[in-house]
C-alpha cells in the first residue's frame, strides 16, 4: 500500500515511485498540507509548519493565535472559513449562510479506486485510494475527499464529494480541488492558442503575488484555453529542475487558479468553474467534482509530460485502444467539404487503398449540403445517397476498406424537424438564441435529448456498422439557460454530465467502436474526452509549418498517441510545403490523409503509399514510446524531438527546418532517453555510435539545404 497514516502524529503519506506527498490532521481538526516533491522518508514533519500570530488572521480562541487558516497550507481551503486565498470549497447552508469549515472525522484507506457516479475517472488498475471524511460542525454537510495514487506513473488524483445531510437544500457554490506548496519560486505555465493554434502557444510567466490562472466559460474545454497546467522552478528546462503538472478531468467550464499568498506561498485551485455556478442538493444526494490529476518530476517539462503520457495511456484512454495499433483513414472533409456523394465516395476506394488508407471516413455532408441544416435529425441526404449508409458501408467495405462516419450529436439546426418539435430542447435564456455556425445547442442536461440522441445514433450506427465514428462539436454555449424547469446555475455542469452519459451509452453499446472526438479542430482536447475517445483531432490547421506548434504544444500533457494527424494539401501559412515535411508533421501522432485521392499523380500516389508503410513501422513509437522534445517549440528556427522505445532499443530522431538560415546550416542536437551503454546503429551515416555520446556531445545533423520546411529523420538501432 502506498498510503500510510501515522496515528501519533497524524501524518498521511501518499508515497509514488519518485514522489512524496504528505499532510496532517493539524489541532484544529482541519487538514494541513506538510509536503508535495522528490521523495521523502516518513519523518515528523510537522516543524515545518508556519505557527505565529498573523495581524488580521483569523483564530480560534481555544487554539490560539498562533495558529490561523489564513495561514497554514490547507489540503481542502473552503469560503468563509477564516482563509481569505482561493478556494476549493463554497456552500450557501440550509440557513442560508455562506461558510464551510470542515473538520476530520475519519478516513479509510484501499487497494483500487471507487467510481465516480457520472463522470470519468482514471483506471484504478495499480491504484491505491485514501477517502477521508470531513464534516461542518452542525454535521449538516460531509465531504469526502479523496486521493487516487498511481504509484508507478508517479500521479496522484484528488477530487471531492459532497453529501447533504440535512432535511433541506444546501446550493454548492463552488468545488474543485488543489494543493498549497511552500515557496513562490516557481514559473506557471499554461497552453493557450485559438482555432488552428490550439495549444500552441506555451505561456510560461514567474508566479506573480495575487492571483493567476486560466479558465473556460464557454461550455468546452476550449480553443483558447486548456485545464492543465504546470509549476516550475525557475531554472527548470526539458530535462532537469523540479516541475509540477496539473490536469482536470473535465470537459466543461473549468476555472485553474494559481495565488501566490501574503507569506509566499502557492495555493492551486482547479475545478468546474463557478461562473455562474450553483448546484441545488437535496437531502441525502451527493455532488461529485471531477478530479485533478497531479504530477511532479525532478527530470524538467520532459520528464512531466512522459509521466502523463504514460498515466493518460494506462488510466485514461480505454485499454482495448491504448496501445493498438489505429487505421490509417482517409477523411474526406479537407478535400471535399460538404461535396459529397455516393459516387463520389465509392470512386475514391480503389485510390484510397494504393495509398495505404486502410478506412474511408464520411465527414460532414452525408445529411446535408450546408452548415446551416440537418443537425438533428441526422437524416441520411437520398439525393446524395441514394442506397443510404448501409449500402454505401458495404460497399466500401466490400473493396477492402473499413468504414467511418461523422457526426455533431450536440447540435440542432433550426430548419430541422427536431427543432420544430422540440424547441424547448435547445439552450438559450429567454428567447435570446445566439447561432454558431448556424446552428443552436442542444440542452443535454435534458434526459429526453439523451435518449432520443442515443436511439437516433444507434439507427445509424445500426445500419452503417461503422468501424470509426467523428464526433464533433462545432460552437460554443451561450446564453446558458434550459427551457425546463430545472436550477439554472446546474445547465452547464448538466450539459458536460449529459455528453458524458451518451458517451457512456455509445461505447457500451459499441464497444469496439473507435471514436475521434473534435472540436471544431482541438477545441475540446482534454482527459474528459479522453476517457472516451482513444483521440480526438488536434487542429483544423493541418499546414506542417504551424501543425509542428500545436502538436509539441499539446505534447507538453498529452501523448502523440491520442492526437489525430493528417497529411493534406492545406496550406494555413501561404507557404508550399514538401510532401517530406508533410508526412513528418503528420506522422508525429495519428496518421491519416484529407485530400483528393484521385487528383494524385502516379508518382504522389507512390509516394503517399511509401509513407503509409513507412508509418507503419514507426507507429509504435507514437503509441509506446517515450517522447523527447529536444530542440522547443517556438523557440526559433528548428524543432527537433525523439521517441524512444520502452526498452532503449530503438529511437526515432526528427528535425525540423522551418526556414533555411545560412549560419545554421548545419546542427549539434543532443539526444535524450537512450542507453548510456549501449550503441547505436544511426541510419543517417551507417556508422554506430554510443548512447553516452549521443547523449553528451550529439550528433552533427549535416548540411540542411536551402530548403525551407525541411524535416531529417533518423532511426538509431541498438547493435
Ligand atoms: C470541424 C472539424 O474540425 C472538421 O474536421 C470537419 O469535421 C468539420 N467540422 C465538419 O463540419
Amino acid at each position: 500500500m502506498n498510503i500510510c497514516f501515522d496515528e501519533v502524529t497524524k501524518i498521511f503519506y501518499l508515497d509514488t515511485r519518485h514522489t512524496t506527498y504528505a499532510f496532517f490532521v493539524n489541532e484544529l481538526f482541519t487538514l494541513e498540507h506538510l509536503y508535495y516533491g522528490a521523495s521523502i522518508p516518513h519523518d515528523d514533519l510537522r516543524g515545518i509548519c508556519f505557527r505565529r500570530p498573523y495581524s488580521f488572521a483569523p483564530y480560534e480562541r481555544m487554539v490560539g493565535d498562533c495558529v490561523s487558516p489564513d495561514i497554514f497550507l490547507q489540503e481542502l481551503p473552503a469560503a468563509n472559513a477564516g482563509d481569505y486565498r482561493a478556494y476549493a470549497l463554497s456552500l450557501l447552508d440550509e440557513n442560508g449562510k455562506y461558510g464551510c469549515r470542515m473538520h476530520y472525522v475519519s478516513h479509510a484507506v484501499y487497494a483500487g479506486r471507487r467510481d465516480m457516479a457520472e463522470l470519468p475517472c482514471a483506471r484504478g488498475e495499480g491504484a491505491d485510494s485514501l477517502e477521508i471524511v470531513l464534516k461542518n460542525k452542525a454535521e449538516t454537510v460531509e465531504v469526502r475527499l479523496i486521493y487516487v495514487v498511481w504509484a508507478e506513473e508517479d500521479v496522484i488524483a484528488k477530487h471531492i464529494e459532497i453529501k447533504n445531510c440535512c432535511d433541506r437544500e444546501i446550493h454548492v457554490l463552488k468545488a474543485a480541488a488543489g494543493v498549497d506548496l511552500w515557496g513562490s519560486d516557481f514559473d506557471l505555465i499554461e497552453l493557450y492558442g485559438t482555432y488552428h493554434c490550439e495549444r500552441a502557444d506555451v505561456q510560461r510567466t514567474p508566479v506573480k503575488r495575487g492571483l493567476q490562472g486560466s479558465f473556460s466559460n464557454k461550455g468546452a474545454s476550449g480553443h483558447e484555453s486548456n485545464p492543465f497546467f504546470a509549476l516550475c522552478a525557475h531554472n527548470a528546462d526539458e530535462n532537469r529542475g523540479e516541475v509540477y503538472g496539473f490536469n482536470l478531468m473535465y470537459s466543461g467550464n473549468f476555472k485553474n487558479e494559481v495565488q501566490r499568498d501574503k507569506n509566499g506561498n502557492i495555493r492551486i485551485v482547479s475545478g468546474v468553474s463557478d461562473y455562474e455556478f450553483d448546484w441545488l442538493l437535496a437531502p441525502d444526494e451527493t455532488f461529485c467534482a471531477p478530479e485533478v490529476v497531479m504530477t511532479f518530476s525532478e527530470s524538467g517539462l520532459g520528464g512531466m509530460s512522459r509521466n502523463f503520457h504514460d498515466f493518460i495511456r494506462r488510466h485514461v484512454i480505454d485499454p482495448r485502444f491504448a496501445f493498438s495499433s489505429r487505421p490509417i483513414l482517409l477523411n474526406t472533409w479537407e478535400a471535399f467539404g460538404f461535396d459529397i456523394d455516393e459516387e463520389k465516395i465509392l470512386s475514391l476506394v480503389d485510390r484510397a487503398k494504393e495509398i495505404g488508407a486502410e478506412l474511408l471516413v464520411v465527414d460532414d455532408g452525408w445529411f446535408r449540403s450546408s452548415e446551416t441544416e440537418g443537425l438533428g435529425d441526422f437524416c441520411v441526404c437520398r439525393e446524395k445517397f441514394p442506397s443510404g449508409l448501409g449500402v454505401l458501408a458495404e460497399k466500401v467495405r466490400a473493396k477492402g476498406l473499413r468504414f467511418g462516419l461523422w457526426v455533431e450529436p450536440e447540435m440542432v439546426s433550426r430548419s430541422s424537424n427536431l427543432y420544430q418539435t422540440h424547441r424547448e430542447w435547445v439552450i438559450c435564456s429567454d428567447d435570446v438564441k445566439y447561432l454558431g455556425r448556424s446552428q443552436l445547442v442542444l440542452d443535454m442536461g435534458n434526459p429526453a435529448v439523451i435518449e432520443y440522441l442515443y436511439d437516433r445514433l444507434c439507427l445509424i450506427l445500426d445500419e452503417a456498422r461503422p468501424d470509426y465514428l467523428k464526433w464533433d462539436m462545432n460552437r460554443y454555449i451561450s446564453e446558458a439557460g434550459s427551457l425546463l424547469p430545472v436550477h439554472q446555475g446546474e445547465v452547464m455542469h448538466r450539459y458536460v454530465l449529459g455528453v458524458y452519459r451518451l458517451f457512456r451509452l455509445i461505447t457500451a453499446r459499441y464497444p469496439n467502436l473507435l471514436i475521434e472526438t473534435c472540436a471544431g479542430g482541438g477545441g475540446r482536447f482534454d482527459l474528459g474526452m479522453l476517457y472516451f475517445s482513444p483521440q480526438i483531432w488536434t487542429s483544423d490547421n493541418t499546414d506542417p509549418f504551424t501543425r509542428t506548434d500545436i502538436q509539441l504544444g499539446t505534447s507538453l500533457a498529452y501523448p502523440p498517441s491520442c492526437m489525430g494527424s493528417h497529411l493534406t494539401r492545406a496550406r494555413v501559412t501561404g507557404l508550399d510545403a514538401s510532401e517530406d515535411f508533410r508526412y513528418t508533421a503528420a506522422s508525429f501522432g495519428l496518421y491519416g490523409y484529407e485530400l483528393d485521392p484521385i487528383g494524385l499523380s502516379a508518382r504522389e500516389c507512390r509516394r503517399l503509399s511509401e509513407f503509409s508503410r513507412q508509418y507503419r513501422k514507426e507507429e509504435a513509437f507514437v503509441l509506446k514510446g517515450d517522447f523527447y522534445r529536444l530542440i522547443g517549440h517556438r523557440s526559433g528556427n528548428f524543432v527537433a524531438y525523439l521517441q524512444v522505445t520502452k526498452d532503449k532499443s530503438r529511437a526515432l530522431f526528427t528535425l525540423i527546418q522551418f526556414l533555411f538560415v545560412e549560419e545554421e546550416r548545419s546542427k549539434i542536437v543532443r539526444m535524450r532517453g537512450l542507453d548510456t551503454r549501449a550503441r547505436y546503429r544511426c541510419s543517417l551515416d551507417g556508422k554506430i555510435y554510443s548512447g553516452s555520446v549521443l547523449m553528451n556531445l550529439g550528433l552533427r545533423i549535416g548540411d540542411m539545404e536551402y530548403q525551407s520546411g525541411k524535416a531529417v529523420r533518423i532511426l538509431f538501432e541498438r547493435v
